[in-house]
């Protein structure tokens, strides 16, 4: 059988890495929200053996997620529960730190708008949300590949590449705190919210 494989995971799963050695250093659980292909959630595990890395996803990834568990995770990955951000409740799982890559752009903005209000309001005080993808700066694309890719996402239905001051705007009366803006390969960013 054939894993679920992306290359863009590939490209960016040793940069990620190195920011989240840093920032899950003292984290006990991370719970990811739309685990993919799960190569992240094998990648980062095996290299943050002192934390639990709970994966999640839409039913439809279910498979390919246990697929490559099975072939590749290590003793601290748990099987993906479902979590679709704006339609299912909070799982718990007892997380002290949120993970997600790459779900923004695809989420319907309502949905993306669920997920922030779920992280900030279910996240243990000084909690940390590692998100990452491409984002827009003050309406701004950060490049012209990123501004054809959101023409295609948006074309296709999907909610498209959000403006980081919008995820503020939204956050603003929670306590989830914008902590860092990281520039990373590829027209990416990694942004670290704190609770
Ligand atoms: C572009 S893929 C990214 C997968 C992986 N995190 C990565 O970086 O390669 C987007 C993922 O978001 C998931 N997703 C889409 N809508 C979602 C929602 N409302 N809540 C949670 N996950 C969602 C999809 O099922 C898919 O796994």
């Amino acid at each position: 059988v054939e894993l679920p494989y992306s290359q863009a995971c590939e490209n960016n799963k040793q940069p990620i890495l190195e920011r989240l050695l840093f920032h899950f250093k003292d984290v006990q659980l991370v719970f990811e929200i739309g685990t993919g292909t799960a190569q992240h959630a094998v990648h980062f595990a095996a290299a943050l053996p002192h934390l639990i890395w709970q994966t999640a996803d839409l039913e439809d990834n279910h498979f390919g997620i246990n697929l490559r568990l099975e072939a590749e995770g290590t003793d601290n990955i748990r099987k993906p529960i479902r979590f679709k951000a704006g339609s299912d409740n909070w799982p718990q799982t007892g997380a002290d730190a949120v993970f997600s890559a790459n779900t923004a752009h695809i989420m319907q903005r309502d949905e993306l708008k669920s997920m922030m209000h779920a992280v900030a309001l279910h996240l243990p005080s000084g909690g940390v949300f590692c998100q990452y993808g491409p984002f827009n700066i003050d309406g701004r694309y950060t490049s012209e590949s990123n501004q054809l890719f959101d023409y295609r996402l948006r074309s296709q239905g999907y909610g498209g590449i959000c403006d980081i001051a919008l995820l503020c705007e939204w956050t603003d009366a929670t306590k989830l705190v914008l902590k860092e803006n990281i520039a990373m390969p590829a027209n990416n960013r990694l942004l670290v919210w704190q609770k």
